[in-house]
């Protein structure tokens, strides 16, 4: 199975995990400032910045879509309860 490397930048912690995790199980375990509310895509508390290997996550879902424009997030904002990993490296850290 493929997998993924994540580095959490705010606490400079990189992990390795299998495609198809969602980065908010991994982001409160490891202790990122990453953290999440609803875990549905409805809050917006897990909105994060992704520095790094943005084509290697899953696309947004309409739902996170609009979470994310009512943010007014960035091109680079995700949800990290909503987006997957798809293999390769990627970096994140907290808005
Ligand atoms: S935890 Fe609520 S949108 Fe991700």
């Amino acid at each position: 199975m493929a997998k993924s490397t994540i580095t959490f930048e705010d606490i400079n912690v990189t992990v390795t995990v299998p495609a198809g995790t969602r980065i908010i199980e991994v982001s409160e375990k490891v202790g990122s400032a990453i953290t999440y509310g609803c875990r549905e895509g409805d809050c917006g508390t897990c909105l994060m910045k992704v520095t790094e290997g943005w084509n290697h996550l899953s696309e947004p879902s309409v739902l996170e879509d609009k979470i994310l424009r009512e943010n007014m997030a960035g091109k680079h904002n995700r949800l990290a309860c909503q987006a997957q990993v798809l293999g390769g490296t990627i970096s994140v850290k907290p808005v």
